[in-house]
């Protein structure tokens, strides 16, 4: 079947539903509208618009064509009114329309309830959260056993040269250690990951757990890199600062989790602390206040006047729930238990 016939076929079958009264004029693409409850912004709900274009069609089979249109009628039964508008305009654009993927994988555009586009497409409403700002910053789990000393000092260690590096150079500090603090998460949830496939057993939700840590703090990166701008030999510095923590994690974790996590727990103190000092040079005025970056105000749902000084405590607030987190699972691991035994804290913002 020709491209152009395929694509008038799946129109004239999903047309009448999608618009509810006459068929969209030839050459028009079909949209497909899908609701869907969110909690980007305030609160608000947000409304997932596919587009399928005809040029998508026109790359499917017969049998796919119909399959398509019977979902379609499924999913369109409760199309919303911001649907049907885009409907509407992606009707009117004709073929200038974006076209969708061979692979049916469409373009796909999350609309908030007042119309405005969401812009990210790193994140979504829905993984938006106002973080509780209330948690206590001064915990401290005190080393008492070996092990916990090991960690302590491995971290305070790690410290001087990152102080010599960056002395009160909060800005670019907060973007490298942001560059180190996103690896244990994503080292530890792969390894439980493996380790699940391995041994047929469920992980407790702790895979999920610890991958929202490393998405949390790439979150961190993102935001610090729209502050400060890394230049040439910091970049240097990642490089070979993430080549030597990622293998030491990666082989730490394998040896001893308990020890792996009391390590993170310890460097999320010191990240604390870090905020902390970042916090009081900013009301110092030694670092501009300078506006919030909107990713920055769209992820932890800020004001939209919010300031760099909101975005550092928010963030602090982050590691003080990522210091819990790991702390709490050395611990499960320090009482003889595996991780999979605890239930794993998610959405622990
Ligand atoms: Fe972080
Ligand atoms: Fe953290």
């Amino acid at each position: 079947m020709g491209a152009r016939v395929a694509g008038s076929v799946l129109l004239r079958h999903l047309a009448p539903r999608m618009s509810g009264s006459a068929p969209p004029p030839p050459g028009a693409a079909a949209a497909v509208t899908r609701p869907l409850v969110a909690g980007g912004g305030e609160g608000g709900a947000a409304v997932w618009v596919r587009l399928l274009s005809t040029s998508a069609a026109a790359e499917k089979e017969e049998p796919a064509a119909q399959k398509g249109e019977a979902a379609a009628s499924k999913e369109n039964t409760a199309s919303t009114v911001a649907g049907k508008v885009e409907a509407t305009r992606a009707a009117g654009e004709g073929a200038n329309i974006v076209e969708s993927s061979y692979w049916g994988i469409a373009p796909s555009k999350l609309v908030n309830k007042d119309g405005v586009e969401w812009k990210w497409s790193c994140f979504r409403p829905w993984e938006t959260y106002s973080p509780d700002t209330t948690i206590d910053l001064k915990k401290h789990h005190k080393p008492r056993v070996l092990l916990d000393k090991v960690a302590y000092w491995t971290v305070k260690s790690m410290r001087v040269p990152t102080d010599i590096f960056f002395q009160r150079r909060y800005g670019c500090r907060a973007m490298m250690l942001e560059t180190v603090a996103a690896v244990p998460g994503m080292v530890g949830g792969m390894l439980l990951h493996l380790r699940s496939l391995r041994r047929f057993e469920h992980s407790g939700g702790w895979i999920r757990a610890l991958l929202e840590e490393a998405e949390n703090e790439r979150m961190h990166l993102m935001t610090f890199m729209e502050v400060a701008k890394p230049r040439w030999y910091e970049r240097a510095l990642v490089l070979t600062v993430q080549g030597v923590f990622f293998n030491a994690y990666f082989l730490g974790y394998l040896l001893s989790p308990k020890l792996a996590h009391r390590i993170v727990g310890y460097l999320e103190e010191e990240a604390i602390h870090s905020y902390t000092e970042y916090l009081k040079d900013i009301e110092a005025g030694k670092i501009e206040n300078v506006p919030a970056p909107p990713i920055a105000i769209d992820y932890w749902r800020l004001p939209a006047d919010a300031t760099l000084k909101d975005v550092v405590v928010v963030v602090r607030a982050d590691e003080a729930h990522h210091r819990d987190v790991n702390h709490f699972a050395s611990d499960v691991h320090f009482q003889g238990m595996e991780l999979k035994d605890t239930p794993a804290p998610l959405d622990y913002h």
